[in-house]
């Protein structure tokens, strides 16, 4: 898909469709809706008046101009209330634009920038957000399909008013592009069923953004984990004949200043049977997404190699099966991690904070010092949260705040939870350091909290995504499947810490 930019009036486009938009609660269109209803006769004004086109955010009128105008659809999207129009609102606009679009078997259109101009967005953060929320929108799996219903789209036009100043305008949807393709490349990872997407294949996947974008690039197996002392992330591999990997991406950004660093981990369990502590059907069907985490920092390390923010991140993805296999670890056995810190084993269905642990030793081994880990930790994070914020949970007051506040400027809800010292005491164990289980009150803390054991001094904080990796319906700029979360947050991330 090809995005590109033109100044001008796009009520004198030719295009198979084009784009414009309105606000809740108005009676008459404005800016270029309304140039283009002045050439239909006031038609979009009608559907107004007769209540079709009320405005409401989500909501897409097809107009045929029958010859009226050199396009031949318009399309007139709800912006939502004026009040409430933010960048999000954009992105989501523009990906529910781009699917209704396809449905029409529409192969390229034009748009405006929604909510430029009159709605007071600025012009190039306003074509950044069209750019991802486009291109994320119109994201779909369909590879093992035979045929898809509808055609992709080829090709997608931006139109600006003139004096926006285009060649910023194009850096920045070429950012958003960015941007929304390691989204994607997110989505494709999470969605792609656990027969493929092995430890192996995430490796591969690993590989080719370490190439494509000149990053190093660091894959250790079985034998050099041992060698390391990571008995916590070998004990959930030990039950698969899936060999396990640690992944390691390395991005230089600020080469002369190594503290200048975070370190980005992410839980790649690329199938969740529960081991031993074998789940039900019902929750193991989905549990080839277990390593949408470790996906998201794959991801989100490849729009970081590209747009090369002034600081050094380290992306790190332990990723195995956790699978109940005659060598399978058992409830009740004790593994050392790389730190030396024992684990009794209270439930091997708690297995993301075991190879996180070990994935953390390694960060602090590396010397970083500021961390976070995204995992599709816990149900007790999806009960409760749901699916529409992400639980956050951490130890340094500055960094939580720093990661909560990435999240809100791309649109990406975080929420966080305590981590009082009081909770400590559900995971002691009688005869080892911790134990992995607490109990079921807090489910969600006490994971995290295991996690943190292995931070040390370390500014450290954990995003719990498991209710927010997938979705179960179309909505604006996220498909149906897996949701890409916190890619965006990530990538938000290191660009704030490059400027701080
Ligand atoms: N991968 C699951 C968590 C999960 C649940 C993710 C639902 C997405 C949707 C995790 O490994 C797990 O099994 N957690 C257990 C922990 C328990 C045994 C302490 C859980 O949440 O039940
Ligand atoms: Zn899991
Ligand atoms: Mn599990």
């Amino acid at each position: 898909m090809d995005i590109r930019v033109v100044e001008g009036n796009i009520a004198e486009i030719e295009a198979s469709a084009v784009v414009v938009n309105i606000f809740e609660g108005v009676t008459e269109p404005g800016g270029a809706a309304a140039e283009i209803d002045k050439k239909l006769d006031g038609a979009i004004t009608a559907l107004v008046a007769d209540g079709e086109i009320k405005g409401k955010r989500g909501e897409f009128t097809l107009i045929h101009t029958l010859g009226r105008l050199p396009a031949t659809r318009v399309v007139v999207a709800g912006l939502g209330k004026s009040d409430d129009l933010t960048l999000d609102v954009v992105r989501g606009v523009a990906g529910g634009a781009g699917r209704f679009v396809r449905s029409k078997h529409v192969a390229s259109f034009a748009s405006v920038l929604h909510g430029a101009g009159a709605g007071g967005i600025d012009a190039e953060d306003c074509a950044q957000a069209m750019a991802e929320g486009t291109v994320m929108g119109l994201y779909r799996f369909d590879k093992y399909k035979s045929k898809s219903d509808t055609d992709p789209v080829e090709e997608i036009t931006l139109v600006t008013l003139s004096g926006d100043g285009i060649g910023q305008i194009e850096s920045r949807v070429e950012k958003g592009e960015i941007i929304a393709e390691a989204v994607a490349l997110c989505r494709d990872m999470s969605n792609e069923p656990a027969n493929t997407m092995t430890p192996t294949a995430m490796a591969e996947h690993a590989l080719e953004v370490a190439r494509d974008t000149g990053m190093e690039i660091e894959v250790l197996d079985r034998d050099k984990m041992a060698e390391l002392g990571m008995g916590s992330l070998l004990g959930v591999a030990q039950g698969s004949s899936e060999p396990p990997k640690l992944i390691v991406l390395k991005y230089h950004g600020d080469p002369d200043d190594e503290d200048n660093s975070l370190g980005i981990l992410g839980k790649g369990i690329t199938f969740d049977s529960g081991g031993l502590d074998i789940k039900g059907a019902a929750g193991m069907l989905t549990m080839k997404g277990d390593m949408a985490g470790g996906a998201s920092i794959i991801g989100a390390m490849g729009a970081i190699a590209r747009i090369k923010p002034k600081v050094n991140v380290v992306g790190i993805v332990p990723a195995t099966e956790n699978m109940p296999g005659g060598k399978a670890q058992r409830p009740g056995d004790v593994v050392r991690a790389m730190n030396g810190k024992t684990i009794e084993i209270g439930n091997t269905d708690a297995e993301g904070r075991l190879v996180l642990a070990d994935a953390v030793c390694y960060a602090r081994s590396l010397g970083l010092t500021r961390l976070v880990d995204v995992a599709t930790l816990t149900g007790a994070v999806v009960v409760a949260l749901g699916d529409l914020a992400i639980g956050a949970f951490g130890n340094n007051r500055e960094w939580t705040d720093q990661i909560i506040e990435a999240g809100a400027n791309v649109g990406e809800r975080i929420w966080e939870l305590p981590t009082y010292p009081e909770y400590q005491r559900q995971y002691r164990s009688d005869i080892a350091d911790i134990k992995n289980t607490g109990e079921r009150g807090g489910g969600a803390i006490t994971g995290a909290m295991i996690i943190g054991e292995f931070a040390d001094d370390a500014a450290w904080a954990h995003l719990d995504i498991a209710g927010t990796a997938k979705t179960s319906r179309n909505s604006g700029y996220t498909p149906k499947g897996a949701t890409g979360t916190p890619v965006r947050t990530l990538v938000e991330l290191a660009e704030s810490v490059s400027s701080s």
